[in-house]
């Protein structure tokens, strides 16, 4: 026996997480990393203090009154927390935490290399080396579009979506993001703010998605509101794939309304709707947006700031209510 923290850590985490894990708690791993299905969640947490988790355990109130009394935290190795009913969970007094921050830069990053990959058609461009078909330089071909003098909408300007605002000025893009409030002219650094998502979407030559995935966003992006959008108009989603309606997307792909679209995150991950991979319009990453060694380590770290507070008697620093 020992007096550490029992915890359960339902993935197989970046080995100096896990070291620290092994030093500081009563640690259960996935060694293999597979992904536990409810029943096995349930059953494993059963003689547990905590939980570290990640975006793809799923924690809804059904799950939660199941949990065991002597649970204190459940920490998700995530900015994103739609997977876990944090209100039912808060109701039993468990403290839930997330890991905001520290993963801005690598998604801001990665925003930037989907939006340029969409524009400049980069799919496109390497299949065609890959696939030995690329036969002369050529004046016409494979023209893209410039990101450069172009506005971009950003929905939803928190931390993401404030360094991707930075990262775009450094592309001569202009601005422009709607939010539920408006932020301090010092956050906003010359960003237009628009009141409702629909003024946000007529001035967004490339709208890239960095809000929660809520009850009032899921869904966000219909057939209705991408034909509010400029013609041939770019999307971009490194936030969640159910702010947008895949059929809606896919139409509007097809039909050249949009020119096209960069995504990294999908509805029902990793089972993608099957039409994405027939469209060459589209730039399409399996949800690596926070995937850095730097920036994994660094999530992990935070997970068990919070977790390590919780369990000496102190706030944790990512509360989530
Ligand atoms: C997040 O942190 O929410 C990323 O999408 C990884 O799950």
């Amino acid at each position: 026996m020992t007096d550490k923290p029992r915890i359960l850590v339902t993935r197989k985490l970046p080995d100096a997480v896990e070291a620290r894990l092994a030093r500081d708690y009563d640690a259960k791993f996935n060694t293999d990393d597979t992904t536990y299905d409810t029943e096995k969640l349930v059953e494993l947490s059963q003689d547990r203090e905590a939980l570290l988790i990640c975006a793809t355990d799923k924690f809804p109130c059904e799950v939660i009154e199941r949990l065991p009394e002597g649970l204190k935290a459940i920490a998700t190795f995530s900015v994103g927390y739609e997977h876990i009913d944090v209100p039912a969970a808060n109701a039993r007094n468990i403290i839930v935490t997330n890991t905001p921050g520290v993963l801005n830069a690598a998604t801001a990053d990665l925003t930037m290399m989907i939006m340029l990959g969409a524009a400049r058609r980069a799919s496109e461009g390497e299949t065609m080396i890959r696939e030995g078909r690329w036969e002369a330089w050529s004046p016409t071909g494979m023209l893209g579009i410039d990101i450069s003098g172009k506005s971009l909408g950003i929905y939803g300007m928190g931390g993401i979506g404030r360094a991707v605002a930075v990262r775009a000025k450094g592309f001569d893009m202009e601005v422009h993001y709607h939010n539920r409030n408006r932020l301090p002219s010092e956050l906003e650094n010359g960003a237009e703010f628009h009141e409702t998502p629909e003024s946000l979407l007529r001035a967004s030559h490339v709208l890239s998605f960095h809000a929660p995935l809520t009850p009032e966003t899921r869904h966000f992006l219909t057939r209705e509101r991408i034909e509010l959008l400029p013609d041939r108009a770019i999307v971009v989603n490194t936030a969640r794939g159910d702010l947008i309606v895949d059929e809606d997307l896919i139409a509007a792909l097809k039909s050249g309304k949009l020119a096209a679209a960069g995504l990294d995150v999908y509805p029902g991950e990793p089972n993608i709707h099957p039409e994405y991979r027939r469209l060459w319009n589209t730039f399409l990453l399996p949800h690596m947006g926070t995937s850095t060694v730097e920036t994994r380590n660094a999530m992990g770290f935070c997970a068990l700031d919070n977790l390590d507070a919780i369990f000496a008697g102190r706030p944790p620093p990512n509360p989530l209510t």
